[in-house]
């Protein structure tokens, strides 16, 4: 059995990353920063409770299509190596690589280390003939290749969850990567009763809310922001327009937000003044008194084609989350919380 986990998003690049687009979504109009955000440690957690949601039905649902198709996946693509994107637990994929016994490597990108510290070593454990190698990454930015013979894979509507031109550019790097042996496995969710899909992010335990409240979480502790998660509340709703859920953190009143670590360590240390005045200059100051605030939203799927984006405008209509989720539970960061 072999696991390996190598990483092409250290510390300092995450921060580094985070920054920018921080800067770019919180001072834009809607405040707007990409789902990717949602996703650390506590993301990955709160998705697993997710999962496991009576209501949440993507996942049973993607394993019986899987359960099903994937013998004609197998016999299709028949590929030597396979590569998921957004990987998480990697459960689903089991039922894949399964009907895959001549399968030689597996390739896991996500930007969560610590799904792919908790998934890699139990699939080694379950394919000892397969090289398996955890990337911590951004597919959006390190996606691995060229590959040949090789079927990438990436399930659970997450790349319903990028920008139309996000995907498209994603899409079409798999595609430049995979040359023309290869393959492509995508899991979508359909258009369906709006009740049911809403009810798929409106659990009553909260977990979805506090997987979108945890964007807030992590700016407090990368970029050193002072969002309190109890000051705002965690929205999921569908657009009918778009077709796609939408998710979003509303302020509940007026308020100003600072991140006090916005500028790139190499170019100002940590350590600064904290009088009022070197805070604004070195940080961002995220206004929400136009009743528009820090926001995203991400589409945990829609339709077939990847309908679903994260954005944040004035916000969808209805909360789908309830404010207490969005409390905090861990005691050093004001909350947790995972993407979809
Ligand atoms: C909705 S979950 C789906 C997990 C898994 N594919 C499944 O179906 O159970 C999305 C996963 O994608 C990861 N992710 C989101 N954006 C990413 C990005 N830009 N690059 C790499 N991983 C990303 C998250 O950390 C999370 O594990």
């Amino acid at each position: 059995m072999s696991f390996r986990l190598e990483r092409l998003l250290g510390p300092d690049d995450l921060a580094e990353q985070l920054r920018r687009e921080a800067r770019d979504g919180l001072t834009a109009t809607p405040k707007r920063m990409r789902s990717r955000w949602l996703w650390d440690a506590g993301g990955s957690a709160l998705y697993e409770r997710i999962m496991e949601l009576p209501d949440y039905y993507l996942p049973l649902a993607e394993q019986a299509i899987l359960e099903t198709r994937a013998g004609d996946v197998a016999a299709s693509a028949h590929p030597r190596t396979v590569v998921e994107l957004g990987s998480g637990s990697s459960v689903k994929t089991r039922i894949l690589l399964d009907a895959l016994p001549e399968l030689e490597r597996f390739v896991a990108i996500d930007v969560s280390e610590s799904a792919l510290a908790k998934a890699g070593p139990r699939l080694a454990a379950r394919y000892p003939h397969v090289d398996v190698l955890g990337v911590v990454g951004d597919f959006e930015r390190h996606l691995p290749g060229p590959f040949a013979e090789t079927l990438v894979v990436c399930l659970g509507s997450t790349i319903g969850a990028l920008d139309p031109q996000d995907r498209a550019a994603l899409l079409a790097a798999v595609a430049g990567a995979l040359g023309t042996d290869g393959a492509l496995l995508l899991g979508l969710d359909l258009v369906k009763p709006v009740e049911r899909i809403v009810a798929a992010y409106d659990d009553a335990e909260g977990l979805s809310a506090a997987l979108i409240a945890n964007l807030l979480l992590i700016l407090n502790h990368e970029l050193a922001a002072d969002f309190r998660p109890e000051r705002f509340r965690s929205e999921a709703a569908w657009n009918p327009e778009l077709e796609r859920m939408e998710m979003a953190v509303r302020s509940l009143a007026a308020q100003t937000v600072t991140l006090r670590r916005l500028t790139s360590s190499s170019s100002s240390p940590r350590a600064r003044p904290s009088g009022p005045r070197s805070r604004r200059s070195s940080g961002v100051r995220a206004s929400s008194e136009s009743s528009r605030p820090p926001g995203f939203a991400s589409t945990p799927g829609g339709r077939t084609t990847p309908a679903t984006s994260r954005y944040a405008s004035p916000g969808p209509s209805r909360s789908a989350g309830r404010p207490r989720s969005t409390r905090s539970r861990r005691p050093t960061r004001a909350a947790a919380a995972p993407g979809v």
